[in-house]
């Protein structure tokens, strides 16, 4: 089931295009029980690998209860979700298959306000398989990947709530998922810091190849995405590209930035002589 055009990190060097899909939907209903809500209403969509796609639509359309369909965090009443070509429905522990392949960011943070940043971005490594003695390191670069190697051992509340939220971000990398997905990540910042954090994940996309998925309401960041699905009443209104993005694209064979040696999200990093941190996942999936 691997793919022989990919490289082994799961990057399409040289900027060549992957159709590879990655998360799927198929006719996918969700019905609240209490008040016999449709919040979504035989939803069907393809993500392909690389992908960077907003979703949008007025309050109560349905965005929220999409990403959570696409990030596993919920069941569908009807249809099916499929992760790399697999079923979700047969999954049995959607846990740990959640932990190891999805970053989630969402509008409130959730940093635990005991812990320092690097170690609140150590938390879902519990999950995952990186020994304990190199979870610092990852950690510490982890943060330089979103400008605050000069922050690691603030707790939340030393800092600004762009930063925290650029510490979310660190988190939900953690893990070297395959997918990022952030619901309104920008909902409690400034704009400045909203810009900020909106320019960090256009580089992860860009720069590192990540398939990013994000909830906005705002229509100037919304259409910074290569892809932006409209919801309204739970029904998928439109589903457009932007001129020009053909399909998707990971940029960079993000290796040269592993090491921080590269422009980009590498220049926010200090030099490592060996840097732990893989080339942003997308695992070669099977
Ligand atoms: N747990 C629930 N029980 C019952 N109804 C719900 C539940 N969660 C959401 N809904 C309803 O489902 C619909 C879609 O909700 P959803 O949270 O997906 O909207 P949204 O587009 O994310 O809105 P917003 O922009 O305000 O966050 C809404 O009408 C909402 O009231
Ligand atoms: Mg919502």
């Amino acid at each position: 089931m691997s793919n022989n055009a990919m490289s082994n990190n799961g990057f399409y060097p040289n900027g060549s295009a992957s159709s590879q899909s990655i998360l799927r939907t198929e006719h996918v209903t969700k019905t609240y029980t209490d008040g016999q809500v449709n919040a979504l209403v035989d939803v069907s969509i393809d993500i392909h690998r690389g992908e960077y796609v907003s979703i949008m639509g007025p309050s109560g359309s349905g965005k929220s209860t999409l990403l959570n369909m696409l990030g596993m965090l919920d069941r569908p009443t009807s249809g099916e979700v499929f992760l790399d070509g697999q079923p979700v429905s047969r999954v049995k522990s959607l846990d740990q298959l959640r932990a190891q392949k999805i970053g989630f960011v969402f509008q409130s943070f959730y940093l635990l306000p005991v812990l320092s940043a690097e170690e609140n971005v150590q938390v879902p490594m519990f999950e995952g398989t990186l020994p304990m003695n190199l979870r610092p390191q990852k950690a510490a670069e982890l943060l330089a990947v979103v400008g605050l190697s000069h922050r690691v051992n603030h707790l939340p509340l030393q800092l600004s709530v762009g930063e925290r939220q650029r510490v979310a971000i660190a988190r939900a990398l953690a893990n070297d998922p395959i997918l990022l997905l952030a619901d309104e990540p920008t909902g409690n910042l400034d704009s400045k810091s909203a810009d900020g954090v909106f320019e960090l994940f256009a580089r992860l996309h860009r720069e590192r190849g990540m398939t990013i998925i994000l909830i906005t309401h705002s229509d100037d960041l919304g259409q910074r995405a290569d892809r932006i699905i409209r919801m309204q009443d739970g029904h998928m209104h439109s589903d457009t590209r932007s001129p020009g993005v053909a399909m998707p694209i990971a940029a960079n064979n993000g290796a040269s930035n592993a090491n921080g040696s590269s422009s980009g999200l590498g220049m926010l990093r200090p030099p490592r002589p060996k840097s732990i941190l893989p080339p942003f996942a997308v695992p070669d999936h099977g």
